[in-house]
């Protein structure tokens, strides 16, 4: 699948709920959150074959986010079928790590499970190490579980895992060099992210935006000047570079500053609902459950997919538009 700008799409992110048990200022407001109703939520099977639908069409790599997706009910029965997919091969998880430890029928950790299911690679959301700014970030107080959670994937051996950092200014800028140094110590690959315009929330007033430059003038500041590593890829957006006199790499993601972002995109989101999204920073989406439950034979399905491609934007309207719309959390990050 190619769009009118060259990009090809190669890669589906699938969120699989809406739901989390947690609570970011950046993703989902803090009054009670009304879930989508059950029905209203495409089945595994339906996104099972939207996904073999995709996988026809060149998609290789699909990463499962939310909502949060481990409090799924059955999800490991919805990992352990995606490989058998023809043309998958290569399964992610986007995860905010509370779950990860947790064991499961099998006595074995989640993490350990999802790895033996065929997933080779693992984000899991980390802004802070700071016990109360997690909590007041996330809402809950669950930075034990979530550190359990990454040793549980350091332990299931998953061949590349990535913690995810959002910049706030005032709530985690503290944090940028205790969480360097901890990705040093664990052996992982940290990024830093822009926070994006995609909540009803006072944390996305633009006083809280820090722009991935400033943290990496920051960090250079204690580190000395990063050493840019252009060639670097990981199937996304991030710009790379290493810590001198390390073999330590960082990830910057500048949805909001970089105007080089969308140059690259081979992106397409599946939202729980059954929307196909060409841009997670554009109002467009299309609704392909309807079509599905409508009756859709695998031929239309693909078309429907060919004409969703055909009218992905060039690039994103985060900038133009500083207009919270949908909530992350629904849309899956
Ligand atoms: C929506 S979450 C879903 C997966 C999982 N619950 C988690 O937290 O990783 C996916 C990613 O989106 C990021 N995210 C959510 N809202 C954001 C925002 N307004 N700006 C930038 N990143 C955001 C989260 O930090 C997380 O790394
Ligand atoms: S970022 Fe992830 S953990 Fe936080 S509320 Fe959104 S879905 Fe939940």
């Amino acid at each position: 699948m190619e769009d009118r700008y060259g990009h090809r799409i190669s890669y589906l992110r699938v969120s699989i709920t809406d739901r989390c048990n947690e609570r970011c200022t950046y993703c989902m407001p803090r009054e009670l959150q009304e879930w989508l109703p059950r029905e209203d939520v495409l089945t595994y099977e339906e996104t099972l074959r939207l996904i073999r639908i995709s996988a026809e069409l060149g998609v290789s790599k699909v990463r499962i986010t939310g909502g949060e997706p481990l409090t799924r009910r059955d999800v490991l029965s919805f990992f352990q079928q995606l490989p058998s997919i023809p043309g998958i091969d290569d399964i992610g998880i986007s995860t905010n790590g509370t779950l990860l430890a947790r064991p499961t029928s099998t006595r074995q950790s989640m993490a350990a499970e999802l790895r033996a299911a065929g997933v080779n690679s693992v984000n899991i959301s980390l802004d802070t190490l700071d016990r109360e700014a997690y909590a007041a970030t996330t809402g809950r107080d669950f930075l034990s579980q979530v550190l359990e959670g990454i040793d549980a994937a350091i332990a299931a051996k998953f061949p590349l895992i990535k913690l995810n950092c959002v910049l706030m200014r005032g709530r985690n800028d503290d944090q940028f060099i205790p969480l360097v140094e901890f990705a040093a110590e664990q052996n992982l690959m940290l990024r830093f992210i822009e926070l994006m315009p995609v909540s009803h929330s006072d944390v996305l007033d633009e006083g809280n935006f820090l722009s991935a430059g400033e943290a990496r003038r920051r960090l250079e500041s204690h580190y000395g000047p990063l050493i840019p590593e252009p060639t670097f890829r990981t199937n996304g957006p991030s710009s790379y570079y290493k810590v001198p006199g390390r073999d330590q790499r960082l990830g910057f993601i500048g949805a909001m500053t970089n105007l080089h972002f969308c140059e690259s995109c081979n992106k397409l989101r599946l939202t729980c609902d059954g929307k196909l999204r060409p841009c997670l920073g554009s109002y467009l989406e299309f609704d392909i459950m309807k079509v599905l439950r409508a009756g859709a034979t695998d031929a239309e399905l693909r078309q429907f997919f060919l004409d969703v491609v055909e009218r992905k934007p060039e690039q994103h309207d985060f900038r133009e538009n500083y207009q919270p719309g949908r909530m992350m959390v629904a849309i899956g990050g």
